[in-house]
């Protein structure tokens, strides 16, 4: 099945579409990673994965229907040409909606996250024009049914339609209609994410590339979903009963396996660079010393510390840069 025919099972008939206020998506980071595709053309995964918004962080997204024959796209105030990759991939999502009309879009899209976070932006930005086209073109769908339609423009933009700690059920079907995510009915003050920005250029293998060649040419990789599934259970005990040595552990552990499996493809991925490395190594030197910090990596040279709020000031002292967000608040 290709997306058109899932989209067009979901979708009920579109009404004519209108302009928008803004609508805001988080971003997120997993704690538990999302990493391989049992299906590329629709992004469902090969295992199951939990993560946790960034609250305020995120993408501000505005449609307004417009005459003619090509989208407006426009990121963070300026106007981008209809051939740049980001303005590309944002029409071929739209086009799923637009099924058999040919509606051109003023799409406005911003940015909150830090441009120096070494953060994706594309998790909350195909939620947060999800959101908007659901509704200018007043589809009124459930969180579940955004959530499946957000995962087929990047496959982590199904967790960032909720706020706090999102499970994505990797569902079973072969038309990818049981896979979306769904929030974790469980909050945690005092959680405190760091980021820790080593470097924010583009990164050299894209997720979709970097997944594909993981799945084709690593050994490793047949342990990863028992891994990810154990890493899913454990993070689930740790949010019900606030162990946070447990859900730093585990998080840690799961990016570290994830990692693995990249470093072990063919060619290698190696997305760390020397001050990955040593970030990682002063990190693993303070927790000996008895500061409960952990980390997790993307598919990317950045870190996330992982932290408690009552350890801010001394996190503080030993990465003075660091960008913290509370997703939960304090
Ligand atoms: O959603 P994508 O295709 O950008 O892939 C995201 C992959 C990771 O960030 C490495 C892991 C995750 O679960 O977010």
């Amino acid at each position: 099945m290709d997306k058109f025919e899932l989209v067009n099972r979901v979708l009920p008939q579109p009404q004519a579409a209108e302009a928008t206020d803004e609508h805001f998506a988080p971003s997120n980071i997993a704690l538990c990673k999302y990493w391989g595709k049992r299906d590329s053309e629709l992004n469902l995964p090969i295992n199951p994965s939990l993560s946790v918004s960034l609250a305020h962080l995120g993408t501000r997204t505005r449609v307004e229907p417009i005459e003619g024959p090509a989208d407006d796209v426009w990121l963070n105030g300026l106007q981008l040409r209809a051939d740049t990759l980001f303005a590309k991939r944002l029409s071929g999502f739209i086009d799923l909606f637009r099924q058999t009309s040919h509606q051109a879009f003023r799409i406005e899209t911003r940015n909150n996250i830090p441009t120096a976070a070494g953060l994706a932006s594309s998790a909350s930005g195909f939620a947060a024009l999800t959101l908007a086209l659901n509704d200018s073109l007043k589809l009124g769908l459930e969180s579940s049914a955004l959530s499946m339609l957000a995962r087929l423009g990047s496959g982590s933009a199904c967790r960032s339609i909720y706020e706090g700690f999102v499970e994505w059920h990797m569902g079973h079907r072969d038309d990818g209609a049981d896979s979306h995510a769904h929030p974790i009915d469980r909050r945690w003050e005092g959680l405190a994410i760091g980021l820790i920005k080593v470097d924010e250029g583009v990164k050299s293998v894209d997720s979709r590339s970097g997944m594909a060649r993981t799945v084709e040419s690593c050994h490793l990789y047949q342990s990863w979903p028992l891994q990810a599934n154990t890493d899913l259970m454990k993070l689930h005990q740790a949010i019900e009963s606030q162990d946070f040595t447990l859900l730093g552990s585990t998080a840690e552990q799961n990016a570290l396996s994830m990692h693995a499996t990249m470093i072990a493809s063919w060619p290698p991925l190696v997305y760390w660079q020397p001050d990955s490395l040593a970030a990682m190594q002063k990190i693993w030197a303070l927790r000996q010393q008895g500061l409960e910090i952990y980390f997790t990596m993307d598919a990317g040279p950045n870190l996330k510390l992982l932290f408690q709020q009552q350890d801010s000031t001394e996190v503080l002292a030993h990465f003075p840069d660091l960008e913290i967000v509370m997703p939960f608040g304090s």
